[in-house]
């Protein structure tokens, strides 16, 4: 019964069972059979006997981690002018930079650094936002394909409150550029799918949205874009929308906000009401929960314990530039110290996250967003990543729970030996 889609491999296991639960296994096997997990196992049950397997002598062996959050764009300033709270970011650093990718030289130039090094990070899955430029926004894509990571890429709307180097002359126009886009891009790809963006409702005139939603319908895309990040943000959009009865109603009104027929997901939510919570949870909205960007943008903490017990769909970005790591090893430990703040300073009734509950967000809670993804149990895509830790030496054995804690913590992005996406080997 044995075929060529079918092999092992062998390391010290650590994957999440469900929220709370994170299952390690050493010295052990996972098996992949036609793209899917079949089984963890201390020894290979007899069907699986001679079948292909990679011992990693040691390696921590973990499922892939969905980046739900990030901007590919903005790579390219990740780690410089943090001094600046999200508005005065948007207008001093981020604007004058997407702007540039009206240059497809530049872009290339800055989407191969950016796709190599996602390539070789701890991703298997992403959403991504480019930028409002339909051309670059496809080079992106290809150089996202070319990666063999799974993720749904978006063309930026926007056509007000930007400069006049980066904002769409009308709602018109933007919808015309969008459907061009997909057009032109449809059926090329086998890893990549189109994602709607309106950038965030500052960005997004009304006619803008009724556009989006007629697209949306039209081509059954999912949505990504940003919620209730910051404080003079959120103030904003009740000056823009003064007839919405919160921020997220403001995409609700034009039905880009969950629902069957429509998977959003909205990055931060450090300052959702909770009627914005409860419409959330109606709706399926996912949480991109984005622990790194919210501390160098000075935005706040998420109350991600809140939206855990209410049961939302929650998974972590890095939300490259805001967060400045692309390592999503790195993002869950972000995750862990920011709500161990937030139950220090805030409030008290909500317990900080344990790193296990982090593991969980950063691949099965995010992973879930793309179907069965994130986890070993049986049936889920065969995301795996190799990890070696071997430059960390210690002076005593550690067990491979300990190793992959430490790993998030000082991971600096050397640490992934091999990566699979759906049974498919990337190296
Ligand atoms: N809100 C609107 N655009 C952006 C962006 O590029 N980054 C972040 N963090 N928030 C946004
Ligand atoms: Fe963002």
């Amino acid at each position: 019964m044995n075929n060529q889609n079918t092999f092992a491999l062998k390391g010290d296991i650590c994957f999440s069972l469900d929220q709370k639960h994170l299952s390690v296994m050493e010295n052990a096997y996972v098996v992949c059979e036609d793209g899917l997990c079949a089984g963890v196992y201390r020894e290979l049950p007899g069907r699986f006997r001679g079948i292909p397997c990679t011992d990693t002598g040691g390696a921590l062996i973990t499922p892939g981690f969905t980046d739900l959050h990030l901007h590919a764009p903005q790579y390219s300033f990740r780690g410089m002018h943090m001094d600046l709270e999200l508005l005065d970011w948007l207008n001093t650093v981020t604007f004058p930079e997407e702007a540039k990718y009206a240059d497809l030289d530049y872009a290339k130039r800055a989407y191969q650094i950016f796709t190599e090094d996602l390539k070789n990070s701890p991703t298997t899955r992403a959403c991504i936002f480019g930028t409002l430029h339909a051309e670059a926004t496809e080079l992106l894509m290809e150089l996202t394909e070319k990666t063999g990571i799974k993720a749904y890429v978006g063309k930026v709307n926007m056509d007000r409150n930007g400069p006049a180097s980066l904002q769409e002359e009308s709602a018109k126009s933007s919808a015309e550029a969008t459907v061009r886009w997909l057009e032109e891009t449809a059926g090329k790809y086998r890893n990549v799918r189109p994602i709607l963006t309106p950038r965030f409702i500052p960005s997004c005139s009304d006619e803008l949205m009724r556009e989006l939603s007629s697209i949306q319908k039209a081509y059954r895309l999912p949505v990504q874009s940003h919620l209730s990040e910051n404080p003079g943000e959120t103030a904003w959009v009740r000056e823009l929308c003064p007839d919405a009865d919160f921020y997220g109603d403001a995409y609700d009104r034009f039905g880009l906000f969950g629902g069957g027929q429509c998977p959003t997901i909205m990055a931060h939510c450090v300052y959702s009401s909770d009627q914005e919570i409860a419409l959330m949870k109606k709706r399926g909205v996912y949480v991109a929960h984005c622990p790194q960007s919210n501390t160098n943008l000075s935005s706040g903490i998420a109350p991600v314990r809140k939206f855990l017990e209410e049961g939302l769909c929650v998974g972590l970005g890095t939300d490259i530039a805001g967060g400045h790591s692309l390592s999503m090893l790195r993002a869950a430990a972000d995750a862990v110290q920011v709500s161990k703040l937030r139950w220090r300073l805030t409030d008290n009734t909500q317990k900080a996250l344990t790193f296990d509950e982090a593991f969980y967000l950063a691949t099965m809670g995010g992973g879930s967003f793309f179907g069965k993804v994130g986890s070993f149990l049986d049936g889920y895509e065969f995301d795996a990543l190799i990890l070696d830790d071997s430059r960390f030496p210690h002076p005593q054995p550690l067990t491979a729970r300990e190793r992959l804690e430490r790993l998030a913590y000082l991971d600096d992005g050397g640490c992934v030996a091999g990566k699979y996406v759906a049974g498919v080997k990337l190296f």
